[in-house]
């Protein structure tokens, strides 16, 4: 594979690891990171790793598996990727991204970030987080489950769950071998970890996902919807089982009602239809939307609300937030019938970051 770095080839461990003797600055005052590493980490070269250090190797906010950085692309798009990296690095973090096709942020990573320039980011933060103790304060077996790119978040508690002696294995899917990332850094576990492509061994059922569901187990999945759907299934029902896992994409709208949105007062009127939501139909018109985790969870979407009444349906905004016209818009809704106007300028702006 080809790496692109900032520092010189055979230097990269070395840079990696040096900043540990430099002086500490304080940490979580970072409002831009520069990326001093990006390489292929998958066969096909779809998928780069991103690294990233403080400007002036400082020591970075701390994080656990599963946690997830903002970062603001050179555009002023903000896009959300999972921490894939070394917890145990207080110096770097670092990403991995899938190139998709028609995909702005991606595209926008693949082509324009080059080592030595800033991103503006916000985080880490964990919606998705490792626990080792269980919710039972015991420690469960954990069966990881991992569908293509969905391995960023796993990969970090992999690598945790082994540090820590924990009894776990992993299950990794996809569509070919060529399109898995790390599959590399994945070889040093062994048995531990099942590579299952649907081109040799076909779509995988929920009993190779999770053979062997109980009360000990917790599982904790990333991949796309279908994958998720499928553990869903095996494990529903079963007492005492955890079932953590991150979505790819919006969860599907339920109950939905058409409404009308202005965006931006005196700007366009668009029609929100009842299984979409207000950030899928402005993006359309206004492709520099921001939004992140398009779950309601990470409040990039956020925008002011200057007419009309908002069916709230995230999980961030407290009801002082909501008052003062507050709304997420990849989740929260209008009223039937009723038209929203919305201020279109807080939800372009990158200024948003720290
Ligand atoms: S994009 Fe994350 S809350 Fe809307």
């Amino acid at each position: 594979m080809v790496a692109d770095k900032l520092i010189a080839p055979g230097a990269r461990i070395l840079a990696l690891l040096s900043p540990r003797g430099m002086p500490r600055e304080t940490y979580g005052h970072a409002r831009e990171l520069v990326l001093v590493d990006r390489e292929p980490v998958a066969a096909d070269a779809d998928v780069v790793s991103f690294v990233f250090a403080h400007p002036r190797g400082a020591v970075l906010r701390t994080w656990w598996p599963g946690a997830h950085l903002d970062v603001v692309l050179p555009s002023g798009r903000m896009r959300q990727y999972s921490l894939c990296g070394d917890p145990d690095d207080p110096f770097h973090y670092r990403i991995a991204v899938r190139r998709i096709p028609g995909g702005s942020g991606s595209i926008e990573l693949h082509e324009e970030l080059r080592p030595g320039m800033r991103v503006g980011f916000r985080g880490p933060r964990n919606a998705f987080p490792l626990s080792l103790t269980g919710h039972l304060g015991t420690s469960p077996r954990l069966r990881f489950v991992a569908g293509g790119i969905g391995i960023t978040p796993i990969l970090g508690m992999v690598r945790a769950a082994d540090r820590a002696g924990a009894d776990w294995s992993l299950i990794y899917t996809g569509r070919h071998r060529d399109s898995l990332p790390f599959l590399d850094e994945l070889a040093g576990y062994g048995d531990r970890v099942t590579v299952r492509t649907d081109d040799i061994d076909g779509l995988p059922t929920g009993e190779d996902l999770v053979p062997q569901p109980d009360s000990e187990l917790a599982v904790y999945v990333c991949g796309p919807p279908a994958l998720l759907d499928v553990v869903a299934a095996r494990v529903a029902h079963v007492p005492g089982l955890e079932f953590h896992h991150e979505r790819f994409a919006p969860p599907p709208i339920v109950d939905g009602q058409p409404f009308t949105v202005q965006w931006g007062g005196g700007g366009p009127v668009l029609e929100v239809p009842a299984d979409r939501s207000v950030l899928s139909v402005v993006a359309e018109t206004d492709p520099a939307v921001s939004y992140s985790c398009r779950q309601g969870f990470c409040a990039t979407c956020k925008v002011r609300v200057l007419a009309g009444t908002v069916e709230h349906r995230d999980t961030v905004l407290d009801a002082a937030q909501r008052a003062q016209g507050d709304m997420l818009i990849c989740v929260s809704r209008g009223l039937p019938g009723q038209r929203l106007v919305l201020d279109a300028g807080p939800a372009r702006r990158a200024d948003t970051v720290g």
